[in-house]
């Protein structure tokens, strides 16, 4: 059973359109309740597209959405493996935002866990909270890997059990470098999440997260489950098992 709306599309490309025009939909909606929004994007290869075809959106006011990241390699800014490169190539590079309004996470911190902690500051201080007193996004874009993981929370780490912070340093290992990642209370509180996945790759993935049981240690995606507000998945085929 898939914890809420699944919509399968032919193949990246159709992805792509439907995530942007459903994020284009869920920042309008937000920026007329209340006049601003939160925004957190995902990094990785899968929302790029989406993203480049956001900018061409002329309804959504930049100047009054705010930009946040839901995870980041510890690299520098100007890496191509970073993903702050990404979304700015993507889509802050070619909008009408202001500085301030986009938050980046400092991956490249000699200090990853102050900038963890200054990164939670940043979010306390920009997002509204939920009754809970955690901050609540208006929307955040996911991803999900074929191993399982989502934001920066791997299978058979111990991240996925923090809640005591907003913001953790994951640190590095066998395959991979060290990451900033939002943690689960701040993907619980989200309240509109899409969630995006392409290819044949994640279609094991998808199943471990949608299956109505499974150990979140194993399949930390399925986190996502948790999410308070709405969640739309957009899918290709081939993720979905169909293709
Ligand atoms: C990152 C991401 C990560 C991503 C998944 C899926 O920094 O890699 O934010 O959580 O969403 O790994 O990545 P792809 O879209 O590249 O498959």
């Amino acid at each position: 059973v898939v914890p809420g709306m699944l919509i399968a599309v032919p193949d990246g490309i159709a992805v792509a359109r439907e995530a942007a025009s459903r994020l284009a939909k869920l920042i309008l909606d937000a920026l007329d309740a209340q006049g601003q929004a939160s925004v957190a994007l995902s990094g990785g290869g899968t929302p790029g597209p989406a993203y480049a075809l956001l900018r061409e959106d002329a309804r959504i006011d930049w100047s009054k959405v705010d930009v946040f990241f839901v995870d980041e390699r510890a690299v520098p800014p100007d890496s191509p493996r970073s993903n702050f490169r990404m979304v700015q190539e993507a889509l802050l590079d070619h909008v009408s935002i202001p500085p301030d309004r986009i938050h980046r996470m400092r991956g490249e911190a000699a200090d990853r866990g102050a900038a963890a902690r200054e990164y939670a500051s940043q979010i306390r201080a920009r997002v509204r909270h939920a009754e809970t007193g955690i901050p609540e996004f208006d929307v955040a874009v996911y991803g999900v890997g074929d191993d399982g993981h989502t934001a920066s929370l791997f299978p058979g780490e111990p991240s996925v059990d923090v809640t005591d912070r907003l913001v953790i340093d994951v640190p590095s290992a066998a395959k991979r470098e060290a990451r900033l990642s939002i943690t689960v209370p701040l993907i619980e509180h989200t309240r509109a999440a899409l969630i995006v996945a392409v290819g044949k790759g994640k279609q094991e993935a998808l199943e471990r997260i949608w299956s109505t049981s499974g150990d979140v240690h194993h399949t930390p995606g399925r986190v996502l489950r948790g999410v308070r507000g709405s969640i739309t998945w957009v899918i290709d085929k081939a993720a979905g098992g169909l293709g």
